[in-house]
């Protein structure tokens, strides 16, 4: 077991103010259209978790918040971008398809080659790269055919990773990228998020991997934001902030849970801009 995090780098980040925040459709657990949405509180989560990302020394950069997408606000969603490369997300439902052509405008607009996606991905939701290798969920929003478009594109090697707990319905809900170190990548999850076949893909890859509980899990702490050592983790998810200090990270509790009425966390909220490769 490693007892020291491998160390942080600056990341550049692109984030959405939820300016139009609420709860108006349902299309996850999480999502109650009759419960009370807090839009003012939403923002200052927001701009919390921000401001602790530039406390941290990371970049940010926003896009405008467009009226009628609510969900906007979960930017990880919004495409996957590795080696400065943007693989545009394309939504499984209609009420969050316009975002894929949002984001994707935002990067082309800036001089990125985008490429527009011919298979349903949710973005960083269901691709987490870690190592050099892009893990990649399927079960509830991202298609499989999506997997070999983006391993096409990036040149990587993709893995596949099943999730059969509607809860946890975006791979960045059940599993945590803590260091993307190339000689040491860690990460945490849930085991019982995954079916048995990823489970054992993934015990095999990460022997040492952090597992959390069921607490945390609900809590949405793994959806967590890690820049190699500090790691933004919802304050709820106790188990997981001592299993991550045990191993030398250190935890940096933010609320987001107005934002959990969505079905999202810091990691929903966080797209990483990841510079070209040298
Ligand atoms: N309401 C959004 C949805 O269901 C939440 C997305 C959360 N984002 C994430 N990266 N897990 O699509």
């Amino acid at each position: 077991m490693s007892a020291s995090a491998p160390g942080r780098t600056a990341r550049h980040y692109l984030m959405c103010e939820p300016t139009h925040y609420t709860v108006s459709y349902e299309i996850n657990p999480w999502m109650d259209k009759t419960r009370y949405t807090d839009v003012d509180l939403a923002v200052q989560q927001w701009r919390r978790l921000r401001d602790t990302y530039l406390d941290l020394g990371n970049t940010i950069e926003t896009i405008d918040p467009l009226e009628g997408l609510p969900d906007m606000v979960y930017a990880a969603n919004g495409a996957t971008v590795i080696d400065g490369i943007v693989y545009s997300a394309k939504f499984r439902y209609p009420e969050r398809q316009p975002e894929g052509p949002a984001y994707q405008k935002w990067f082309a607009d800036r001089g990125y080659l985008t490429h527009t996606a011919e298979q349903i991905n949710e973005g960083e939701g269901d691709m987490l790269f870690v190592g050099r290798t892009l893990l990649a969920g399927t079960g509830f929003r991202t298609d499989r055919a999506a997997h070999r478009e983006a391993a096409a594109l990036f040149g990587i090697e993709v893995v596949s990773l099943e999730l059969i707990d509607p809860r946890f319905y975006h791979l960045d809900t059940a599993l945590a990228v803590l260091s993307s170190d190339v000689d040491d990548p860690q990460v945490a999850y849930y085991p019982p998020a995954f079916s048995p076949a990823s489970q054992e893909v993934l015990a095999e890859r990460y022997p040492d991997a952090v597992h959390a509980v069921e607490a945390d899990a609900v809590a949405l702490g793994l959806n967590a934001v890690s820049d190699g050592e500090n790691v933004v983790v919802a304050p709820a998810a106790t188990h997981l902030a001592g299993a991550l200090r045990e191993r030398g990270y250190t935890p940096i509790p933010v609320e987001t849970t107005e934002l959990l009425k969505g079905g999202g966390g810091a990691k929903c909220c966080t797209l990483e801009i990841r510079p070209t490769l040298v």
